[in-house]
């Protein structure tokens, strides 16, 4: 079942079939120890990670760098493609050729919907995808995925509301995904501009799912398991008048939580901007923090697998 990981790409969550994201998943929670420093394991020693960041992060490219350190691997790359050769009018693939040369993993963050898989189809080293444009985000999911499943037991049948930008949100477009390939029940709340793309919709239609599309966020959480809050994308508007009219749409704070259940669990890829109040923080139902960190353990399993030290 888990023979297969070495050596391959993670472009999109589609690669993965549920009993691998399982695995990925229990491999994740072993990393735990390792990813917190209390325990030691180095047996990434020698490989080298090379993150190449067309755009700005903050969390994944720092997530993937800790978790390479962590197990002893190194990391040579770029977060600005201003002082490389970009700048000088390089393609995207021979500077992928280049890396390959230098590494033995590439991940790779790019504007471009579609780049990861191009990136790949040039070079024999696993290429991870980032974040290409609006288009997916993988590792972010599988560890969102991890956070639903440690906080609440199980993945299967729980009320899950994705809610925010999901037009141009790549997080939520891999996740929605990964959500229906599991059973969970989805509701997509969003303004009618920024609803969910048709071939998300299709997709989680095929996997036979419970879901819904509202615009209505207080009825949406009253019995939601987990609410999934993201930032509207201004960049990836092509008009910037139409952000004016949708930014600040939703607003999650103490007091909407109110009409949700007790247990309910306020996630967020970050980052935010205003979507949740900071009030929201110190309560029990944010665990978006502890959904940053998670990235930690899950890019150690992720690399492992991949570069063959785990299978
Ligand atoms: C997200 C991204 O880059 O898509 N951030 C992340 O990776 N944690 C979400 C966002 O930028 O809004």
């Amino acid at each position: 079942m888990s023979q297969g990981f070495e050596g391959r790409d993670i472009i999109s969550i589609h690669d993965f079939s549920r009993k691998e994201i399982e695995h990925i998943l229990d491999v994740s929670k072993k990393m735990i120890p390792i990813a917190k420093g209390e325990a030691q394991d180095f047996s990434l020693k020698g490989k080298i990670l090379s993150p190449i960041f067309f755009e700005p992060s903050t969390r994944t490219r720092l997530s993937f760098e800790t978790a390479m350190n962590r197990l002893g691997g190194s990391v040579v790359g770029f977060s600005d493609p201003e002082i490389t050769s970009l700048k000088k009018g390089e393609t995207l693939a021979d500077t992928i050729r280049m890396v390959e040369s230098y590494s033995d993993v590439v991940v790779l963050r790019h504007p471009m919907e579609g780049a990861a898989k191009l990136a790949a189809d040039f070079t024999e080293k696993p290429v991870i995808n980032a974040g290409d444009g609006a288009g997916q985000h993988p590792t972010q999911t599988m560890l969102d995925l991890f956070t639903i499943w440690m906080e609440k037991g199980a993945i299967d049948e729980k009320n899950v509301v994705l809610v925010g930008d999901l037009k141009y949100g790549r997080t939520v477009h891999s996740l929605a995904c990964a959500l229906a390939k599991f059973g969970a029940n989805l509701t997509f709340v969003a303004p009618e501009v920024l609803q969910m793309p048709k071939e998300i919709i299709d997709y989680v239609q095929e996997q036979g799912v419970s879901y819904s599309q509202s615009d209505n966020l207080e009825k949406a959480i009253e019995s939601a398991d987990v609410l999934y809050v993201t930032r509207i994308q201004g960049e990836r508007f092509p008009d910037p008048a139409e952000y004016q009219k949708v930014v600040g749409t939703y607003r999650v704070d103490n007091e909407l939580l109110k009409g949700a259940g007790k247990d309910i669990i306020v996630m967020h890829p970050l980052p935010r901007v205003d979507e949740i109040h900071p009030d929201v923080d110190g309560t029990p139902h944010a665990v978006y923090f502890k959904q940053a960190f998670n990235g930690v353990p899950v890019r150690m399993a992720l690399l492992a697998l991949i570069l063959g030290v785990v299978k």
